[in-house]
């Protein structure tokens, strides 16, 4: 179950990778705009600034996430759903798709299909976080096998830039990667910890009994310690994000 005010922690340094991203979609007056694991739903509605004529539509498998979306009001329609079962429309300009793809195991068939199924000349973007050997992913699968969850947590499901280019081949492909370095304030706790508890750690919460998850959280926070040490009023984490934008094949004439 995903908490929205957990996940919204440190909301400033998880939104910039998705400006980030959007900044490289060249659409100017898309007809309609989709965001795929729209979350809570801000990003989504900053996209009705850049596209103020577009028809705006957020999708995301958390009813808590879309009922908070909802709350917002405004332009856009939010709506419960799988990406896996979403499929383009024939005015769908632009697909936004930021943190979500690394959930979904078969995202790579996905993207593929979206790419073909997409009108020509629409906007593909998608960003996933590219850390799974960062020691805070290290030590999360350290002490997850300790505890006996390893089944809930993933090695690498995420590929490089170029995996993801070969893979939309045909498409005009711009795919980078980015390491931002947050500098997150020290806290009574570990802000790495609080940090994971957002995303990377749902499984394992959900996964253990109340006491187990306290201990886990306790033996986690000491090794994010040793890998992260205070400098000062911080702590300095690293985090490596994948980017691709991809624009699929204009029929010619298409200036969306
Ligand atoms: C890390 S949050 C990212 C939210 C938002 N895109 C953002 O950038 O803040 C990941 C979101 O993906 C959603 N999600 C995960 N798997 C999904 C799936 N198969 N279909 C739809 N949404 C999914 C989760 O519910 C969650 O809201």
């Amino acid at each position: 179950m995903w908490d929205p005010a957990v996940y919204r922690r440190f909301g400033a340094e998880r939104s910039r990778p998705f400006f980030d991203l959007v900044a490289r979609v060249g659409a100017r007056q898309p007809r309609a705009v989709v965001d795929l694991g729209c979350g809570p739903g801000e990003l989504t509605l900053s996209l009705a600034e850049r596209w103020p004529g577009a028809r705006l539509t957020g999708i995301d498998s958390s009813p808590e996430m879309i009922g908070k979306a909802s709350a917002h009001g405004g332009p856009a329609e939010f709506r419960t759903g799988d990406v896996r079962d979403w499929r383009p429309g024939p005015d769908t300009d632009v697909l936004v798709t930021n943190a979500t793809l690394q959930w979904v195991p078969e995202h790579r068939e996905l993207l593929a299909r979206w790419a073909r199924e997409l009108p020509p000349g629409a906007w593909l973007a998608m960003q996933v976080p590219g850390n799974f050997g960062a020691p805070s992913h290290v030590l999360l699968r350290e002490v997850g096998k300790r505890y006996g969850v390893s089944d809930v947590l993933r090695e690498a499901p995420v590929g490089d830039p170029a995996e993801y280019a070969a893979l939309l081949d045909g498409a005009e492909v711009d795919a980078w990667e980015t390491t931002y370095l947050h500098l997150l304030p020290v806290q009574d706790e570990h802000p790495v910890l609080r940090w994971m508890e957002g995303t990377a750690l749902r499984p394992v919460k959900a996964a253990l009994d109340d006491n187990a998850w306290q201990s886990f959280r306790a033996d986690l926070a000491r090794e994010l310690t040793g890998a992260y040490p205070a400098t000062g009023s911080y702590v300095a984490f690293p985090f490596r994000r994948v980017f691709v934008v991809a624009r699929t094949a204009s029929s010619g004439g298409n200036e969306r």
